[in-house]
């Protein structure tokens, strides 16, 4: 049984319980993060931290925690739940005011749920999945405006995901005004020579810690990047595609809308940035 941790205390996981009239629970007024971990440490954990603090602020959420203790929180639950490659999972709601009510409870009285818990993912890295490739179709992509901020309303990816599976696939791509916003839990790219296109910053995708990182270290390895809008079209006649995410590191793509890219293997861009990705990130893990 795993050791969770909720408001301060660490507990077995059917110990552990908050509030029916948590706003979490009741409004999806709450905001996550993934952090993985391989080799038992934490990977990029100031970013996610950066992003947690960025997404509370744009909800008004007071942050309570401080990115000491978080980092402290993490590192228990691994050593606790002996983690050596896997997920840790943090949500961070507006609490409870003891009753449903849309406006915000007073922030100096009602005291924000903070809960953790870890996912054992032994063959993360080494994936059976990123050896054979995603298959993806396009959705609409209905969700809120912003995207950016990384809340917990996951039903519409969460749906995504299951007309994916309905079809035969792995993911679903997103589309909205004819351009590919992101994957349901993912950020997405083309390939097309040494020149490696995916989606600008904005209010319509999450900001991926992982899309950073892999931009980076693709712009260091001599490749071009274009932050630019595709559409479908574009991505099936590219050379490649692939999605990035702290869960799946850097996930090649082989199929889009029934059309096979390439050979409909990985593609050797995408396997290499996930070689370089997970050589680095071991290295900088804490
Ligand atoms: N999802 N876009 C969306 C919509 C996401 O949900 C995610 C992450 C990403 C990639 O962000 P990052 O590289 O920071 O993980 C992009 C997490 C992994 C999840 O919901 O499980």
């Amino acid at each position: 049984m795993r050791t969770v941790y909720v408001n301060g205390a660490y507990l077995p996981e059917n110990e552990a319980s908050i509030s029916i009239f948590d706003r979490g629970f009741l409004m999806a007024d709450g905001v996550y993060e993934v952090t993985s971990v391989l080799d038992g440490k934490l990977i990029d954990f100031d970013g996610h931290a950066v992003r947690l603090a960025r997404s509370l602020d744009e909800l008004e959420m007071r942050n309570p925690v401080s990115k000491d203790d978080l980092l402290e929180i993490h590192r228990e639950l691994v050593r606790l739940n002996g983690i050596e490659e896997g997920l840790i999972y943090l949500q961070i709601t507006r609490g409870s005011d003891g009753d449903r009510d849309f406006a915000f409870p007073d922030p100096e009285t009602t005291e924000p749920t903070v809960v953790l818990f870890t996912q054992n993912k032994p063959s993360m890295a080494d994936s059976p999945a990123a050896k054979r490739g995603a298959k993806v179709i396009s959705i609409d992509d209905i969700r809120w405006g912003r995207r950016d901020i990384k809340t917990v309303q996951l039903l519409y990816p969460s749906m995504g995901k299951m007309i994916a599976k309905k079809a035969g696939c792995d993911d679903a791509w997103m589309v909205e005004d004819g351009f590919v916003t992101e994957g349901t839990s993912n950020n997405a790219y083309i390939v097309k020579g040494n020149r490696i296109i995916t989606r600008h910053l904005g209010n319509e995708i999450l900001h991926g810690i992982t899309r950073a990182a892999v931009l980076r270290m693709a712009r260091e390895a001599q490749m071009e990047v274009e932050e630019r809008s595709f559409t479908i079209e574009e991505a099936q006649q590219a050379d490649e595609a692939f999605t990035t995410s702290a869960s799946a590191f850097v996930m090649p793509v082989v199929e889009i809308d029934g059309v096979t890219l390439g050979e409909g293997l990985p593609g050797k861009v995408a396997m290499r940035l996930r070689e370089i990705y997970l050589d680095e990130m071991r290295k900088t893990a804490v």
